[in-house]
């Protein structure tokens, strides 16, 4: 099979995409006009042109500021709505989705207003598409620790429909373990646990992901490369790193494509695979990234399957569910 073909017919797993990154200029100037709220860009090419980013917080004051015209339970429905029919055409047959419920929430926004708004394109996202799901509640790091309790509090009534909680925003300043009684308590309640570490942090703030919060999965990771050590723990373990090329490129994590280190880790052995983290603001959807690496690496196509493989293996969906999507990649 051609590469371009394989690519866009793999059933894919994502594991690490932000919804409110999913917000496309087009959908956020027609919801900023409904809700009739100010936002500093005359023009859906403004918008675009503002997406400028040389690291990871250049990124997040943009991204926070868009997602303030999310107001009513219609607007979080139509954002992830998007991105199901953006997950549709490009074969992710099942998606685990983050949400930061203080970006709403700080904003006067219920957590019932944007949870329903997610949920029931959820469901209509498995009857029209076939399309499963999981919802991941994150935490914004760069808020206090008894923030992120409040968070949890308020989740309370949801629980059931949340599979995880993760760790997002600033990074660097901000380590695991200023969160650790927070995820003891949220394991507690029975969450999966999650975290970004290793983006722009160092492999130090992944060896606290693993002690100190003992997550499941560690989002992005790629730093981990810096410490050998570290290398052969998560190798050993299988731990998941949820990689996500466009992003890395677009915030400056790796200067050239050329230099990501996808299919190094890939070729240890590690548990990676391919995500799209933020697809409207980093320039692509899940397949935009699978090719943006194929080209720049010169991937295989054995190695793009065991890609799309990991991302199954990696996932939180039952044994039974993915052991159907791995005999189904085999067999292309
Ligand atoms: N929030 C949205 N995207 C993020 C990223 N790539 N890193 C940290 N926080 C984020
Ligand atoms: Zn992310």
């Amino acid at each position: 099979m051609q590469q371009l073909e394989l690519i866009r017919a793999i059933p894919k797993a994502e594991l690490h995409v932000h919804i409110e990154g999913t917000f496309e200029p087009e959908l956020m100037f027609e919801i900023a006009q409904r809700n009739q709220i100010a936002i500093p860009y005359k023009s859906i090419e403004e918008i675009r042109e503002a997406y400028n980013f040389h690291n990871l917080q250049s990124f997040l004051d943009i991204y926070y500021a868009g997602a303030a015209v999310l107001i009513h339970e219609q607007d979080f429905y139509d954002l992830a709505w998007a991105y199901f029919k953006k997950c549709h055409e490009d074969q992710v047959v099942h998606t685990e989705i983050f949400f930061d419920p203080q970006t709403h929430t700080e904003r006067g926004v219920a957590f019932a207003t944007f949870f329903n708004g997610f949920m029931r394109a959820c469901a209509d996202a498995k009857t029209q598409f076939g399309i499963s799901s999981h919802l991941i509640m994150c935490f914004l790091r760069h808020l206090s620790e008894e923030a992120a309790f409040e968070t949890l509090a308020q989740a309370q009534a949801f629980k059931d429909d949340i599979i995880a909680v993760g760790l997002d925003s600033s990074e660097l300043g901000h380590p695991p373990e200023k969160f650790e009684r927070v995820f003891a308590e949220a394991a507690q309640q029975g969450y999966l646990l999650v975290a970004h570490a290793g983006e722009e942090g160092p492999a130090e703030y992944v060896w606290q992901a693993l002690d100190v919060l003992k997550v499941n999965r560690i989002d992005h990771g790629v730093r981990s490369e810096e410490d050998p050590v570290l290398l052969e723990r998560l190798r050993a373990e299988a731990m998941p790193l949820t990689v996500c090329p466009l992003s890395n490129l677009k915030l400056c994590v790796v200067d050239d494509m050329q230099q990501h280190n996808i299919q190094r880790l890939l070729q240890q052995g590690l548990c990676v695979m391919v995500n799209s983290d933020d697809p409207s603001y980093f320039g692509g959807y899940m397949n935009d990234n699978f090719i943006a690496i194929a080209e720049a690496l010169n991937l295989s196509n054995e190695e793009i399957k065991q890609l799309a493989i990991n991302s199954f293996n990696a996932s939180f969906i039952d044994s039974d569910q993915k052991t159907k999507w791995i005999e189904k990649i085999q067999q292309l």
